[in-house]
């Protein structure tokens, strides 16, 4: 896979760049009668701050000097109904090229990256769909770095790794994302659903009801990304959409 990064200084966010990138490429691609897309060049948008980074579930995402922000333009060959698919093979594959740097990253259900159970960068997937196939997906990651973090958070730059730049670890990144396509193209995706679920940080989850606490197992992880969970005490095991349950072990 061939990556052609562009940098900024500063701007609102890598996510919502890459989808005004897509667009102009697509308008010249229609004036043209051409095809600017080269199918084995992935274009990344790198940014050294965003001022309006976005998260999971319309949260904004804190994005100071030092940490990480990227997005990756791709045209999977994945379809519409998988598309959860490409945030747990990035998840996957990007945990995995971390973990050669000598650090020790778990995944939270779906796109969170963890070490020792604190937030160490998380994953934005976006598609854009026509029918039933995924025409492009951005994947936006966020990396804590050097930034200054919170108490629930943690930062690679200050843990013993390899890595000794910002450089090297947006090289290994790229190397994770082109790590989980290849695989997930070539096997599908059962393989890394398997280790996902070995990776993940907790299997226990806890949930409070009616001011009572739930406690909970994640037990598997379906190949469209729902997370199934068996419940003490109830017979049935419950089946979340992604987006719409956060795993409460943090
Ligand atoms: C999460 O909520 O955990 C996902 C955060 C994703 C943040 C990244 S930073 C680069 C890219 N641009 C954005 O606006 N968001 C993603």
């Amino acid at each position: 896979m061939n990556f052609q990064i562009i940098r900024y200084e500063e701007i609102e966010s890598t996510n919502s760049e890459a989808w005004r990138l897509i667009d102009r490429l697509n308008s010249v691609e229609v004036q043209n009668g051409s095809h600017p897309h080269g199918s084995d060049c992935h274009t990344v948008i790198i940014a050294k701050r965003q001022t309006k980074g976005r998260g999971q579930r319309g949260h904004s995402w804190q994005s100071d000097l030092g940490g990480l922000f990227m997005s990756v333009i791709l045209q999977p060959n994945v379809a519409a109904v998988n598309a959860h698919q490409i945030t747990l093979w990035s998840a996957w594959g990007i945990a995995k090229a971390l973990n050669t740097t000598g650090a020790n990253v778990k995944l939270k259900w779906l796109n969170d990256l963890l070490i020792d159970r604190r937030k160490l960068g998380g994953i934005l997937t976006e598609t854009r769909i026509e029918g039933d196939k995924i025409l492009y997906a951005v994947v936006g990651i966020g990396i804590n770095w050097t930034n200054d973090v919170p108490e629930s958070a943690i930062a690679l730059g200050e843990l013993p790794t390899t890595l000794s730049s910002m450089d090297e670890l947006i090289e290994v990144v790229l190397k994770g994302i082109e790590l989980g396509q290849t695989r997930s193209d070539r096997e599908g995706i059962m393989g890394i659903l398997a280790e996902y679920l070995e990776m993940l940080s907790d299997k226990n989850v806890r949930q409070m009801i009616n001011g009572r606490e739930l406690q909970g197992q994640i037990i598997d992880i379906r190949p469209t990304g729902e997370l199934v969970v068996r419940w003490e005490g109830n017979s049935q095991d419950a089946i979340y959409q992604p987006q719409t349950f956060s795993v409460g072990y943090q």
